[in-house]
Formats: C-alpha cells, sequence, structure tokens
C-alpha cells in the first residue's frame, strides 16, 4: 500500500505522548492476520493483539460477516424498556462460558464502564440486603480498572490518579502490590510461591482499619496486566476469596485482560480456581472489532437486587444504570460470532500452548540482556522488564518500544517493562521474530 498523508493535527491521542507522536507518527491504515499495514506502506507484527483485543486475528471473515449481516438485518434497537436478540443470545453465552453461579450479564461498552457498574452493583446489592452503610472498597497498588471515576480510584496507578485529587472516590483503600523483584523476579509459565503471606496486612491493617463491616467489595486483576503482567503468588487468589466470605465482601475480578483465553482457559477465574462474585469482561469478546464490556454477576446479587423489590409495584426498575448502547444488536452479534470462533479453532488451548513457546523464548532470548531486571511470563502474555534511567523513569522502556516499531514489530510500552501479547493465532515463526526484535533493541539502549 502506497504512503498515505493526512492532516493529522486535530485528533487528541489517548494515553500517548502526543509531541512526540507528531514528530514520529504511528498510523496503521490496514490489518489481516497477525499483521498491520502502516501510512507509510510498512508492515508490522501485532505482538500485543492491539492492547489484548484481537485474539483470533485481524480481519476475521466470521466476524466481519456477522457484522455486516446484523447491520442490514436489526441495526440498533433501544437497551431501556426493550433489548434485542442478540444481546440475550450473546449474554446466554457468555454466562455459559463463566465459572460457578456468574448467571447474569450487564452489558457496557469497555472496560471502564464495566468496572464502574460493578463498584456501582456491590453498593445496591448491599443496600439491598439492608447494608448500606458498606461501602469502602479495596483495591491493589498498581491495579488498573480503566479511566472512570470508580474505576480510577480502585485502580492504583499513581500516573493516572495524581491528577485528580479530592475527585476520586474517597472510602477507598489498595492491598499493596504483589511483585518481588529479589526472590521473583524471573517467572516462567508457573505461579510463583512466597514464603511471605502478602494478604497478613490486608486481614491485619486494612480490614481492621475500615471495619470488614463497612466493606462493599474487593476489586483485583488476577494478574495485573496494564501495569506490566505482573503475577500473584501462588495460593493468593483463593485466600482472598477466602477472607472475602468470611467477612461478607464482594470480590470482582476484572478479567478485561484475562478474559476470554489468555491463561489458555476461559477466564482468569478458571485458571485460579476461585468463583468471583461478579467478573467484568471486555476487549476480546468482540476480538476487539467493536466495543462491547459486561459485568457477570453472581445469581446470588441479582436474586438479591430483585428480591429487594418483591413488595414494589412491578413496573418499579430494580437498577438505575445501564448506557444507551448496554448490549448494541451489532457488537453483541460480533461477539457471537467471536465466541463461536474461538470454539470452532479451539483458539484457547492455542492460547495455552503458544504460551509455552512465548514463555521459552523471552527467558532465553531476553534473560542476562543488559538491565534486564526482571521476565515474567503466564499463558500467552510475557513482560520483561528493564532498570530505569535514572531522572527519567519510562523512558529506557519507550525508546525500545520505538525501536521495535521501527523494526516492524509493536510491543508495548507499560512502565519499566515491554510487554508482548500477541493473538492466539501467533505462530512460531512470529513470537521468533517479536523476541529476537525485541533482544536487539534492548542491546541498542542498553
Ligand atoms: C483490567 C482492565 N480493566 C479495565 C480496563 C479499561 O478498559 P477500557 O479501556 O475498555 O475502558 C482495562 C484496559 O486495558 C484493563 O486492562
Amino acid at each position: 500500500m502506497a504512503y498515505q498523508t493526512f492532516n493529522m493535527d486535530h485528533q487528541w491521542l489517548p494515553f500517548t505522548p502526543n509531541r512526540n507522536f507528531a514528530k514520529d507518527p504511528r498510523v496503521f491504515v490496514a490489518a489481516d492476520g497477525m499483521m498491520f499495514t502502516t501510512h507509510e506502506g510498512k508492515q508490522v507484527i501485532d505482538g500485543i493483539s492491539s492492547l489484548w483485543c484481537v485474539a483470533a486475528g485481524h480481519n476475521r471473515k466470521p466476524i466481519n460477516e456477522a457484522i455486516k449481516k446484523q447491520l442490514d438485518t436489526l441495526d440498533y434497537a433501544t437497551a431501556f424498556q426493550a433489548s434485542n436478540d442478540q444481546a440475550f443470545v450473546a449474554a446466554d453465552m457468555i454466562a455459559a462460558m463463566a465459572p460457578g453461579d456468574l448467571n447474569k450479564v450487564l452489558f457496557c461498552n469497555s472496560g471502564s464502564e464495566a468496572a464502574d457498574t460493578s463498584l456501582k452493583v456491590a453498593l445496591a446489592y448491599h443496600r439491598a440486603r439492608g447494608e448500606g452503610h458498606r461501602n469502602v472498597f479495596i483495591g491493589r497498588e498498581r491495579g488498573y480498572h480503566g479511566v472512570g471515576f470508580g474505576g480510577m480510584s480502585v485502580g492504583g496507578i499513581p500516573a493516572n490518579r495524581k491528577a485528580y485529587g479530592t475527585a476520586l472516590l474517597p472510602r477507598v483503600d489498595h492491598m499493596r502490590f504483589i511483585h518481588d523483584p529479589v526472590n521473583h523476579a524471573y517467572i516462567h509459565g508457573e505461579e510463583p510461591v512466597w514464603t511471605e503471606d502478602l494478604l497478613a496486612e490486608l486481614e491485619n491493617r486494612i480490614l481492621p482499619l475500615h471495619d470488614p463491616s463497612n466493606i462493599a467489595a474487593i476489586i483485583i486483576e488476577p494478574i495485573s496486566g496494564s501495569a506490566g503482567w505482573y503475577l500473584p503468588p501462588q495460593g493468593y487468589v483463593k485466600r482472598l476469596r477466602e477472607i472475602c466470605d468470611k467477612h461478607g465482601i464482594l470480590l470482582i475480578f476484572d478479567e478485561v485482560i484475562t478474559g476470554f483465553g489468555r491463561l489458555g482457559c476461559n477466564f482468569g477465574a478458571d485458571f485460579y480456581g476461585v468463583v468471583p462474585d461478579m467478573l467484568n469482561f471486555a476487549k476480546c469478546v468482540t476480538n476487539g472489532v467493536i466495543p462491547l464490556g459486561g459485568v457477570i454477576c453472581s445469581d446470588r446479587i441479582y436474586d438479591t437486587m430483585m428480591g429487594a423489590h418483591s413488595n414494589a409495584p412491578e413496573h418499579a426498575i430494580e437498577f438505575f444504570h445501564g448506557y444507551t448502547y448496554s448490549g448494541h444488536p451489532v457488537a453483541c452479534a460480533a461477539a457471537i460470532a467471536t465466541l463461536e470462533l474461538f470454539k470452532q479453532d479451539k483458539l484457547f488451548e492455542r492460547a495455552g500452548q503458544m504460551g509455552k513457546v512465548l514463555g521459552d523464548a523471552m527467558h532465553s532470548a531476553l534473560m542476562g540482556l543488559p538491565n534486564v531486571i526482571g521476565i515474567r511470563t503466564l499463558g500467552l502474555a510475557g513482560a520483561v522488564e528493564l532498570s530505569p534511567i535514572v531522572g527519567t523513569p519510562g523512558k529506557r522502556a519507550f525508546d525500545i518500544f520505538m525501536t521495535c516499531y521501527h523494526h516492524g514489530v509493536l510491543v508495548r510500552p507499560a512502565g519499566e517493562n515491554l510487554v508482548v501479547c500477541p493473538p492466539y493465532i501467533v505462530e512460531k515463526e512470529h513470537i521468533d521474530r517479536i523476541v529476537n526484535v525485541l533482544a536487539d533493541a534492548i542491546g541498542q539502549h542498553a
């Protein structure tokens, strides 16, 4: 494809250094399978599934066809006081994939909306049970739950929070981060086993400080994705479930990244053998092609919310929440086709298999390179962590990201990490190329 020019003056780019971008733009104009075509006509490997979304690879015909068909059948229908057939079918498929009693899907359009929706459900649920005083939320340091005020408040990435001061939710605390850079800097496909009890702080300090009876919910990403693929110690997630059960606290898994196959199974919940009370999803559910997110709630939550209205007139709305585009028929048609494609092509199994290939490749090619201080791989994702340049945090990772891009490989800078999380259709040759380009770039920026 020939070089394309267009005016780039009017888009303010999200989570992007705009001044840098203007000097060296990275613009995609086409994509197929694992590859992008840029506005300069170059080919770039999508080493990050386009922000953890494009699990089945780009330009998948069954998804495209489903969208086109849906547009010609029912383009849109109001989501309030009515619904559409595609939303019910998609909810049915998603509930069938979810573990335990997670059976009721509240649709929204993004991971951020899913985070805020789940926090609101938690408050409304406790109020419905007569425990409206439970209004403290607990997140985790370096957690990411999107950019809404709720998600940002329970999130723990300092740069995302620092400008917003008292606008953040007031009754929020954070558990400590799950990384041990001394004993567990290198993790290769298995859960780290810690001698220290990472949740003792929650039990002995955070819960008593707020009093457990005031706590509405604890929200975590099973694996800390946006921060740079940091993995909890063995037993952590199970013990968190036990602590929540002991104190009547809801447990929310934000599976916007770990959901739909990244760990070789349906959800992180399955990987860790723990059923949360709510599970947030987005991204891969439509292969990233059309925005769709949601919260899968337990029967218990739904039944409680309905039960609280048993004496209310039938026209009374039980939960005053929703989005104009909740369960959009075109997005749901895309989800149905995506979930069918995942199953038909056994893509989650493939993610598990290729995850081993990626883990082997990253550990053998990157360990020992200059400035590399950690490598963590699990499922079809991995991060290499670099020592920061004193005084300019994140610069080394950013420079390496840019060099990789100029050599035809898209990786993701996250703090001092470079993250690789390719589509599940990735082949060994792609992995070798991604990792070799990354290794060369790390060497170049030593
Ligand atoms: C765990 C998690 N939650 C929420 C979000 C926010 O999703 P969105 O950007 O769709 O709002 C993300 C995005 O990466 C995420 O990783």
